[in-house]
């Protein structure tokens, strides 16, 4: 444990994400920032102002002294990554997905293991009230049984989203809708209802053939282990903007839905002798980002526990693969 220092980062990848990834490092002060690594320019990345060592190579990064390597590259090449950090000893935080395969989730795993490194994951949206609260009430068994739940998420990615980065929609780099788009939704269905069994699923590219090598649309039914069923059916064909993203539960007690690009808003709680409570007021997703740094300070310093466990991680890559492997 480092009880008298402040945690040191690295961040790897310093694009949309891995800017915020800095930002809530400095806005940390548990937290400091000692080298950042894209292999793009400090200038064509926008980040001149920036004042601690730039390197275009990884292994020159890795060669430093610090704690963390926060790996914000391209979906694809976070297990490289991440495993090299890890034997370069370092812990890691893998923003989402941990990995394309479980293969992969695996190796990276049982590396940090090796090596003795933690291993964190990014699933913030597991930080917004709603979520928290909805977890609670089903692990608290407020709605009884569980009978019915469905997760919808209708968003938009058209030319505008694929035209920014070369590696979106690419099989490779990218990976998919639901690595890409909606892993956040799929984390929320095993962290809050647990395992899923009976996996049905149907997989369509409507409208992104020139786009994407890869879906954009689906639609998933499954039972839960614990009792129930459920359906998944999401999309990015949808026209001009983001339409929804809602999680409905049908209970024996009750029935509730949490809706909001980042599940961030209760619309409906109607449970038999429940009111609803004073929720914290809810931060949007990016900031919900800040908790994840807390908690890995949290972790090496104080051995509290991780936010997100490493085969958490995992079980969202597995369940993504084996849902692409059904429904193609
Ligand atoms: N947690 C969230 O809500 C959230 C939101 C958006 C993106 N993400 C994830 O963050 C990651 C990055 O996404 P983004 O939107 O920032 O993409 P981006 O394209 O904006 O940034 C990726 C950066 O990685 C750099 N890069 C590519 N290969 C590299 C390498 N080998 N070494 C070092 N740098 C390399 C690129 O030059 C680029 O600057 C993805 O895994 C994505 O899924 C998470």
């Amino acid at each position: 444990m480092i009880p008298d220092r402040k945690i040191s980062f690295a961040v790897i990848g310093c694009g949309y994400i891995g800017k915020r990834h800095i930002n809530f490092i400095k806005d940390n002060p548990a937290c400091e920032l000692i080298g950042i690594c894209d292999i793009r320019s400090q200038s064509e990345l926008g980040i001149d102002d920036i004042s601690v060592p730039f390197f275009e190579n990884i292994d020159q990064l890795l060669a430093m002294d610090f704690d963390v390597a926060c790996i914000a590259t391209p979906n694809g090449i976070h297990a490289l990554e991440a495993i090299n950090a890890i034997r370069s000893g370092h812990h890691v935080l893998i923003e989402k997905p941990m990995a394309l395969t479980k293969q992969d989730c695996e190796q990276i795993i049982s590396e940090a293991r090796l090596y003795k490194k933690h291993v964190f994951g990014v699933l913030q949206n597991r930080f917004s009230p709603s979520s928290r609260w909805l977890k609670n009430i089903i692990d608290q068994k407020k709605l009884g049984k569980i009978f019915f739940v469905s997760i919808n998420c209708f968003w938009n990615r058209d030319e505008r989203y694929y035209n920014r980065s070369a590696w979106h929609g690419t099989k490779e780099l990218d990976g998919g809708t639901l690595f890409s788009q909606f892993s956040h939704f799929i984390d929320s269905l095993l962290w809050i209802f647990g395992d899923v069994k009976n996996i049905q699923a149907r997989i369509r590219n409507l409208n992104h053939n020139y786009l994407a090598d890869f879906d954009d649309s689906g639609n998933v039914s499954f039972d839960f282990v614990n009792g129930g069923m459920g359906v998944l059916n999401f999309s990015t064909a949808t026209w001009k903007q983001n339409l929804e993203s809602s999680i409905t539960v049908i209970g024996e007690k009750g029935t509730v839905k949490i809706s909001g690009q980042y599940m961030d808003k209760i619309a409906v709680c109607d449970i038999e002798n429940y009111m609803l409570p004073e929720l914290p007021a809810s931060h949007n997703n990016s900031n919900n980002h800040s908790y994840i740094f807390e908690n890995i300070a949290d972790v090496l310093k104080h051995g509290a526990e991780k936010a997100v466990q490493p085969l958490e991680s995992l079980k969202a890559v597995e369940l993504i693969e084996e849902i692409y492997k059904l429904g193609r």
